[in-house]
């Protein structure tokens, strides 16, 4: 975690880089004074108009210091995303040149006021900031000799502003960025690393590191407890696996009064193999992603915890292999979800659902307010969306509106896709109440359809984050890997009244 302080004037000493947030083409009348004539004609020369993604760096000396500084071309920074991102690249940048601080300059091009417009409060704008500075850190070196690592140099960020001061964000973004590392890592482990198990003890320590000063607790079922609820679609997923299953409950409750209780299932297949659907090569070589729903939900109940939300909040994860074996659940098997519903398997692919179905009937149980889950649940949704916008699914428009508020917020890319019930149709069987997949096109939608099967009616919504879960080429705060998607919407979800 860096030290991260907010003033009005520049740090003048001292081993640092300044990162200029540009919008647009800069006054050359300001640019001159601050930086030179010669300077401007650079940047014109090498084409940086400030626009986004744009960068110019040079070197000059102040006060006797040698100064490094790059220009960033930003958009609109009342965009959470790209205020993230300004800040990430900052301190990437910085830790690349051996910097030990960082100044973020958003004074010299940017009035405040109209920097952070649209953003409810400057408090919000220091959340995003303490959130890019942390994740500008980030790597996943695990498996990386100490000495090949990344330079990690910079200890220090300084925010330039005018006036107002969004220092009060800056322990909430730390909070969240600490969770989204936290699930980038869970992600990003490999498959023989994080484990049904692991994910169950990454869970409990941190349940216990919390117990003393909250209220919180957890409950993990294993095979035998699952067995006795019923759950087997859940337990006709794991047959496969040498990985004994792991039903993973976090709760929460709030020191004063609740809003309301939310439960939020994360997809925590470990590994997806496709069973005896087997996936080729090359679409099965990401799937340790698979777990990443169940990373954000772990992940985020820490970060509401540690900010104090005022839900209850339950986190659910059904964690298991898809593996392939003489146990291994097969093509025309006929499984039994805790709801008493029976699926017909045509596709051992199609395990998301399965597991997701004995979740949610859990939940249902727990007599919650809304029930939200976050699934890399269809290669047919990254078809719809692309590889960036998760696809939101649910027939209650007022969850709807407040879940994509929140992404709003949080500058998550998401977007709503319909349930129409006549697909459905698509998962008729005639051996059982229904078939696991439908069709080839529509994908995401009978997944979601599948899932209102074990609702009972209770307010829910479903996103499918097949697309941003994992990153292959790297955009805004996110390298290339596990991204935390959609751990920082989770926490502006649970930061704001249900509608
Ligand atoms: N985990 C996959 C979905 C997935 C695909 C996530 C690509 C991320 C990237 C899921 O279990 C799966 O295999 N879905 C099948 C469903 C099909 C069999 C109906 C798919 O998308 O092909
Ligand atoms: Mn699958
Ligand atoms: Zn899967």
């Amino acid at each position: 975690m860096l030290q991260l302080t907010w003033t009005t004037a520049l740090p003048t000493d001292g081993n640092q880089l300044i990162a200029v947030a540009v919008r647009d083409e800069p006054d050359p009348r300001v640019f001159d004074a601050r930086f030179g004539q010669p300077v401007r004609e650079a940047a014109a020369a090498a084409r940086f108009a400030g626009k986004p993604g744009e960068t110019f760096a040079f070197t000059s000396t102040r006060d006797g210091f040698l100064e490094r500084v790059v220009l960033f071309g930003v958009g609109d920074l009342a965009e959470a995303a790209g205020l993230r991102t300004f800040a990430h690249d900052a301190v990437r940048q910085g830790h690349a040149a051996g910097a030990t601080r960082v100044v973020l300059d958003l004074q010299s091009f940017f009035a405040d006021a109209s920097a952070f417009a649209t953003a409810p409060t400057a408090a919000r704008a220091g959340d995003i900031i303490a959130q890019g500075c942390d994740l500008g850190s980030y790597a996943y070196e695990d498996f990386i000799a100490v000495d090949k690592r990344a330079r990690k140099t910079v200890r220090e960020v300084v925010v330039v502003a005018n006036g107002s001061t969004g220092a009060e964000g800056t322990a909430r973004g730390q909070i969240i960025a600490a969770a989204i590392a936290r699930a980038r890592d869970l992600v990003n482990g490999p498959a023989a690393l994080v484990t049904p198990t692991h994910l169950a003890e990454a869970a409990t320590e941190i349940v216990s590191a919390l117990k003393s000063d909250h209220d919180v607790e957890i409950v993990i079922l294993e095979r035998d407890e699952c067995s006795r609820l019923n759950m087997g679609c859940f337990l006709g997923v794991a047959q496969g696996s040498d990985e004994p299953p792991k039903f993973i409950h976090m709760s929460y409750r709030p020191r004063g009064p609740s809003k309301g209780r939310v439960c939020l299932i994360g997809k925590g297949v470990t590994f997806d193999s496709g069973g005896y659907s087997l996936k080729p090569t090359d679409g099965m070589l990401d799937m340790k992603m698979d777990r990443a729903g169940a990373a954000a939900v772990i992940a985020a109940f820490e970060a509401a915890v540690r900010v104090g939300v005022n839900y209850e909040v339950h986190s659910i994860v059904a964690a298991t292999e898809n593996m392939v074996s003489g146990r291994a659940y097969r093509l025309g098997d006929v499984l039994t979800a805790s709801n008493g519903k029976t699926v017909e398997i045509n596709n051992t692919d199609a395990e998301g659902r399965l597991t997701l179905g004995d979740a949610l009937v859990y939940a249902t149980k727990l007599d919650p307010t809304v029930i939200l889950d976050f699934a890399t649940l269809t290669g047919a949704c990254i078809v719809a969306l692309g590889p960036r916008i998760a696809g939101v699914m649910s027939k209650d428009d007022a969850l709807v509106a407040d879940w994509l508020a929140a992404a709003t917020r949080s500058g998550e890319a998401m977007w709503r896709l319909p349930l129409p019930e006549d697909l459905k149709e698509q998962l008729k069987s005639k051996v059982a109440d229904m078939k696991n997949t439908g069709e080839r096109y529509g994908g995401a939608i009978t997944a979601g359809l599948f899932l209102t099967e074990f609702i009972d009616g209770r307010r829910w919504l479903h996103v499918d984050i097949a697309g941003p879960a994992m990153v292959s080429k790297p955009y805004g705060s996110t390298t290339v890997g596990g991204s935390g998607f959609p751990v920082a919407t989770i926490l502006e979800f649970l930061s704001d009244d249900l509608h």
